[in-house]
């Protein structure tokens, strides 16, 4: 924690770095309480960054400094100076050797940044400003050196880790041992790693296209070994998949990646030696559901793509985060798009920019893709600046297309091989790469908030001509009151009467890209013997709000015959909002409820449509979330939606009782497991209607569960049967339930996690009172971050009914949780804190406990820089 109020930091004060480190030799002597650290630098005036030779200033933070050498000559205590933020030291001659030795104590390390011990191994977490709890370094992205490490450790750590080349190893004289590795490549200090312990490792190779060998190994506990098959197989699909698509080999002759129980992220892509979160890693057909054989699948792409886009090029500062991150989340979502269902992926990505970025940019904490200031840069790892970064990437492949794309790529990873840069640099290369201005498009990195498009048309029945008209407009967010016109590529398709694309232009193109530029835009087609009708923003080519004044029957048109997938799915979600909308009105009105039987035949047509994906009738039997429906409120109504959420899942089960029952039948197949798309799909129906099925309570139904339960031979079926009796069986059987699972299961961490996420996230059982029990659990702490979100995240941002319990205790318990875990982690803390920061639009009632427990959270005492920003911006 840091002792000072928390400065803001703004992207418009950016200087070059005064010194530069052309290399960093580092030397540990690892030990629980007492870690040695050598950090040995060739320290070097920067000739770009002006004349006279300033002080040099390290970043430090929570070290005990023992000594400094320059040349090899002790600097006495005079000549430098521990500053708040680090340590100043004067100088006197634009080259030197500088040597620093502190100490520092990985066991007491709870912030889970820098070096730190999980389950008795050592791991170090250095983005974004980790390194500078390991030693006194210009802690900063654009300074890019070259790494030699070597890591001093008792035989009980047989395994020791850094990253690149392993280029020796030995003995010490009081019987430790030591290895040293050197990365040959130059880069900033967050790429660094280091990993000790006794650890297993699974090992395989890869020849890259141009015929080089590469060693890839995953490290774990022992205990784990039998589950890293999932992870390696997708490792050799990205490699060769980043090659295919962008022309990008892997660079050094070893790939690692690690495995590790205690981490605040998904994952991290330090160079040659990927440190993950086991939740992110583990895998096997018994333990691991579909969901998570898939988020691995993505996040080890994610991570290894990050080796071009990330560490070849880096940021020069952290204001630039999308740069790396926007574009390797679109590139980690194409890879999945191409391993998996396109349009499946897309919606899931869609369905999450939908509820969580854009209460975010509609939230006390909305910036732009590339924010103009920060308190704590950890606080800035968020949706904006990853989903809907990407969707600003995606929305330069669809301008550019594929190939156009790629020469901008191509452009970008040639020019600045070994650099630091900014989006303004990529977004350059595409320009110079096409010969387009894309002036006006940069708006989408400095204009925080989510555009609104109201579209309407007219049809001319005399020429034949139709006109579409496009306004758009965008919110004010904080800092931002006026926003200018944004570039907003709108796919569009215009559908006859017989659902069949009409052609758009003389070359019959049946889809265009109109480039929605201005405050307000026509657009003419003619040719047409009737008023067509128009599908907007297909595979939502851009991340914004679309309002046009559908009819139901043309959504339901549009469900059934729209080209665009995405469409279709989308069109079925406005039929929802529509008839969820008007249950909320009557609920609040106290009128008897009924749902449009408009939906019920839509959502019947849907299951028996065989000629679609599986997974996509799941994904459109899916009514909007509570979450969803609280983002697209003007004011929330938690209770409105609650219960008219409630009614029409019931009313959906009871109507389509005999559909779904012959569904889930005929997909309720007795075959081995595989984690392959056409078998996911099967299972995600399948599970669905099960989910549905047992909304209607019926015995019957929940019997279904149970064999499921009882007879499963793979997790996705034992958890969803699971979950199913959670959210509707009978007290005493889900208990037994639970505890079945939880006697099987207690030797599997991730198994655990599970557990407790499926009972904290469930409306009906996870009550306050039964998520404070869980808390007292055992297998419980406070300490692990996955614990942490397993149990109160899953309850802050998936128990919607309990967390807003109309008492607000809901709401006075997760602040509760923010004060105990700032102490230990402020990362987490500051994450969990932003359920209650969305007070302002909720009903009055409601929105000032939310607000009161915020408040509290606020007097509690001296906050960490992390949650302080969170919780200060919010109460303004
Ligand atoms: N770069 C990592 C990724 O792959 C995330 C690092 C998160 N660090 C943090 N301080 N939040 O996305
Ligand atoms: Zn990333």
């Amino acid at each position: 924690m840091k002792d000072a109020q928390p400065n803001t930091v703004y992207l418009k004060d950016y200087k070059l770095p005064e010194y530069l480190i052309d290399s960093t030799k580092l030397h540990f002597e690892l030990q629980p309480k007492g870690t040695l650290v050598k950090s040995q630098l060739k320290v070097r005036r920067n000739p770009a960054a002006g004349a006279g030779l300033p002080p040099l200033l390290l970043d430090g933070v929570e070290l005990e400094l023992l000594s400094v050498s320059i040349d090899g000559q002790l600097v006495p205590a005079s000549r430098y100076q521990e500053i708040p933020a680090g340590l100043s030291i004067e100088v006197e001659k634009p080259e030197f050797e500088l040597e620093i030795c502190n100490r520092i104590s990985p066991e007491n390390n709870t912030s889970l940044e820098g070096l730190y011990l999980s389950n008795g191994m050592y791991c170090t977490q250095c983005e974004a400003e980790g390194f500078r709890k390991i030693t006194y370094y210009p802690d900063r992205p654009d300074v890019m050196s070259k790494f030699t490490t070597t890591i001093v450790a008792p035989r009980q750590y047989p395994v020791l880790l850094s990253n690149g080349n392993e280029i020796e190893r030995g003995a010490t004289e009081d019987g430790r041992h030591f290895v040293t590795w050197e990365d040959p490549f130059a880069k900033p200090a967050y790429l660094f790693a280091l990993v000790a312990g006794d650890l297993q490792r699974v090992e395989d190779s890869y020849t890259t296209a141009s015929g080089r060998q590469v060693t890839l190994q995953i490290y774990t506990e022992a205990k784990n070994i039998g589950k890293c098959a999932h992870a390696m197989r997708s490792l050799k699909k990205a490699m060769r998949w980043d090659e295919e698509v962008y022309g990008r080999e892997y660079d050094l002759d070893i790939f690692m990646i690690v495995a590790v129980d205690h981490f605040n992220m998904g994952a991290m892509e330090n160079k040659g030696l990927n440190i993950f979160n086991s939740a992110c890693v583990l895998a096997s057909p018994e333990t691991a559901t579909d969901a998570t054989f898939q988020r691995i699948e993505a996040i080890v792409a994610h991570e290894y793509f990050h080796n071009w886009s990330g560490n070849r090029v880096t940021c020069r500062d952290w204001f630039q985060l999308s740069l790396k991150e926007g574009f390797t989340v679109f590139r980690d979502a194409e890879f999945s798009a191409d391993m998996n269902s396109r349009a499946v992926k897309r919606i899931e990505d869609v369905s999450l920019l939908r509820t969580q970025q854009f209460a975010e940019d509609a939230g006390p904490m909305a910036h732009p893709v590339r924010p103009d200031s920060y308190m704590e840069i950890s606080n800035f790892y968020t949706l904006t600046v990853y989903e809907k970064g990407a969707e600003v990437v995606r929305m330069i492949h669809t301008l550019l297309g594929a190939e156009g794309f790629r020469k901008g790529s191509d452009l970008y990873f040639d020019r600045h091989d070994g650099q630091a840069v900014t989006c303004e640099d990529f977004v350059k290369a595409m320009e110079d790469a096409n010969g387009v201005d894309l002036t006006q498009f940069r708006r989408w990195y400095s204009q925080a908030g989510t555009p609104v498009l109201d579209v309407t048309d007219s049809y001319d029945e005399a020429s034949g001509s139709y006109t579409l008209t496009v306004r758009q407009s965008c919110p004010p967010t904080p800092g931002q009151k006026e926003k200018l016109p944004f570039h907003i590529p709108l796919a569009l398709g215009l559908l006859s009467a017989e659902g069949k694309d009409l052609p758009l232009d003389e070359a019959g193109n049946t889809q265009l890209v109109l480039p929605v530029t201005e405050a307000e835009q026509t657009f003419h087609f003619s040719g047409f013997a009737e008023k067509p009708l128009p599908s907007l923003l297909r595979g939502f080519s851009a991340p914004v709000k679309v309002r046009y004044d559908y009819s139901s029957e043309q959504l339901l048109f549009l469900m059934r015959n729209d080209s665009d997938a995405f469409n279709r799915w989308d069109a079925g979600q406005r039929l929802a909002f529509a008839a969820l909308g008007q249950l909320q009105k009557d609920y609040r009105n106290g009128k008897t409820l009924q749902l449009q039987p408009e939906l019920v035949e839509a959502y019947r047509s849907v299951l028996r449509n065989r000629d679609l994906d599986p997974a996509l009738v799941a994904k459109m039997l899916a009514l909007p979330s509570e979450q969803t429906l609280a983002e697209e409120a003007e004011r929330i109504d938690a209770e409105a939606i609650i219960e008219a959420r409630k009614f029409a899942r019931h009313a959906l089960a009871e109507a389509l009782k005999e559909d779904l029952l012959e569904s889930y039948r005929r997909l309720h197949k007795d075959k081995p497991y595989s984690p392959e798309a056409a078998d996911i799909a099967e299972r995600s129906l399948k599970n669905t209607c099960l989910d549905y099925l047992c909304a209607t309570e019926d015995a019957d139904a929940l019997l279904l569960a149970q064999q499921q339960f009882d007879k499963a031979a793979n997790m996705t079926d034992c958890a969803a049967a699971l979950a199913a009796l959670v959210n509707y069986g009978n007290e005493t059987d889900v208990d037994k339930s639970l505890e079945t699972f939880y006697e099987r299961w207690k030797v599997d961490t991730q198994v655990v996690e599970l557990w407790f996420s499926l009972q904290s996230g469930s409306a009906r059982w996870g009550t306050l009172e039964r998520v404070q029990t869980l808390m007292a659990h055992p297998a419980f702490e406070l300490k692990n971050p996955n614990k942490v979100r397993a149990v109160i995240g899953a309850f802050a941002n998936r128990n919607f009914a309990q967390f807003h319990r109309t008492d607000g205790s809901g709401f006075e318990f997760v602040a509760q949780q923010v004060i105990a875990l700032d102490k230990l982690n402020p990362q987490i803390a500051a994450r969990l804190v932003i359920p209650l920061t969305r007070w302002k639009k909720y009903s009055s009632a409601l929105g000032e406990k939310m607000r009161q427990s915020l408040e509290s959270v606020m007097q509690s005492g001296k906050l960490s820089a992390d949650l302080y920003e969170v919780v200060s911006k919010s109460l303004q």
